[in-house]
């Protein structure tokens, strides 16, 4: 088992990775500046309070704690802030993700996991499911940020100076099937931990953002993906990239760069994440139909296959009944 640096680990899917990798028996140390994160999200693992871009800070992190690997979801990941402050988006995300890869490069850490997005396909509406060769169409500077990076990793890959694999999210949702922690934004945006709260109380009702989309029921599709298998997704990839590390593997040195992504294949309209909210909880909260928010495609289901195939990836936790269910447990818990 390894020491892992988890930077971001303290966020919604960082912490759910903490989780999961401390129970697969590996050491975690977590960088995060806690500016989305909070230490309560982390039930395991040293907390350092620092930014990746902190060159110093990273160097010392690294040789002090004997990093192996590296998990990397440091970012800002609000779509919409991202255009009305890109220089900030471009600043955190690329320039932060640079200043890491080049303190694994100086202190020879040759593996990393990457938290990148489905948004880095854009507008590709005509597919009915995105496979990961599709073209690359950020619409957002977000997505480009993202984007980015995995060019930056892919890049330094082919020089022989690390292995990477980047994981494209699709919707994160869920929590932990006990309820120690769970998806919690200030300010929340999201569809799922929104309707909860009107559910709960802690809002007047939900919006429906678009009920004119071209889609069978006219409100948006996405295609939602427990915390939990996304966390699972991780721990694969991670052990992957360990095992090209062992000299007993066969690997030769060169560097080894791939792009997963994480989805169910399955998508779900708006409506449909309406009535299983209620279905789950039990309660008849207010909806209201409401224009389309800018920046929103139709639809976004992934094309899971090679996650499945290659990183030996199931997601068991993610049908959304299930995923509402474990979202509920903890959401419930929270002061209005
Ligand atoms: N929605 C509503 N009402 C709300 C909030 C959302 O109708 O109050 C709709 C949105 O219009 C969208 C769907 O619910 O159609 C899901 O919206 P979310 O804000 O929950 O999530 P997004 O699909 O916008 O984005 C999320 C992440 C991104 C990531 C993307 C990938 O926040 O970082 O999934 O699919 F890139």
């Amino acid at each position: 088992m390894a020491n892992i640096l988890v930077a971001g680990g303290a966020g919604f899917i960082g912490s759910h990775t903490v989780l999961a990798l401390h129970e697969a028996g590996h050491h975690l140390v977590v960088l995060d500046n806690l500016s989305n994160g909070s230490s309560e999200n982390l039930l395991f693992g040293e907390l350092i309070v620092g930014d990746i871009r902190d060159g110093a800070l990273l160097d010392r992190v690294i040789t002090d704690h004997e990093i192996k690997a590296v998990i990397h979801f440091a970012a800002s990941i609000e779509a919409g802030e991202s255009v009305k402050d890109p220089m900030a988006f471009y600043a955190n995300n690329v320039g932060g993700s640079l200043s890491l890869i080049e303190s694994m490069v100086r202190n020879g850490v040759r593996s990393i996991v990457f938290s990148s997005t489905a948004a880095v396909y854009g507008q590709n509406e005509e597919a009915e499911t995105l496979s990961e060769e599709l073209p690359k169409k950020p619409i957002n500077p977000y997505g480009h940020s993202k984007w980015m990076v995995e060019c930056m990793l892919k890049d330094t890959a082919a020089t022989g100076a690390l292995d990477a694999i980047s994981l494209r999210y699709f919707n994160a949702a869920g929590g932990d099937p006990e309820g120690r922690i769970g998806e919690r934004h200030d300010p929340e945006t999201h569809l799922i931990p929104l309707a909860l709260d009107a559910a709960r109380g802690a809002r007047n009702e939900v919006k429906i953002f678009g009920t004119d989309y071209d889609t069978p029921d006219g409100t948006c599709i996405r295609d939602y993906i427990h915390v939990s298998d996304l966390a699972d997704a991780h721990a694969l990839a991670l052990h992957q990239l360990l095992d090209r590390q062992d000299p007993s593997s066969g690997q030769t040195k060169a560097g080894y760069y791939d792009a997963f992504n994480l989805g169910t294949s399955r998508g779900h309209s708006v409506r449909d994440v309406m009535n299983t909210a209620k279905k789950v909880t039990g309660i008849d909260f207010p909806v209201i139909e409401d224009t389309r928010r800018p920046g929103d495609p139709a639809r976004l289901v992934a094309d899971a296959t090679r996650a499945k195939s290659e990183l030996k990836w199931s997601p068991d936790r993610s049908d959304l009944t299930t995923l509402m269910e474990d979202a509920w447990r903890f959401r419930r818990t929270l002061g209005n």
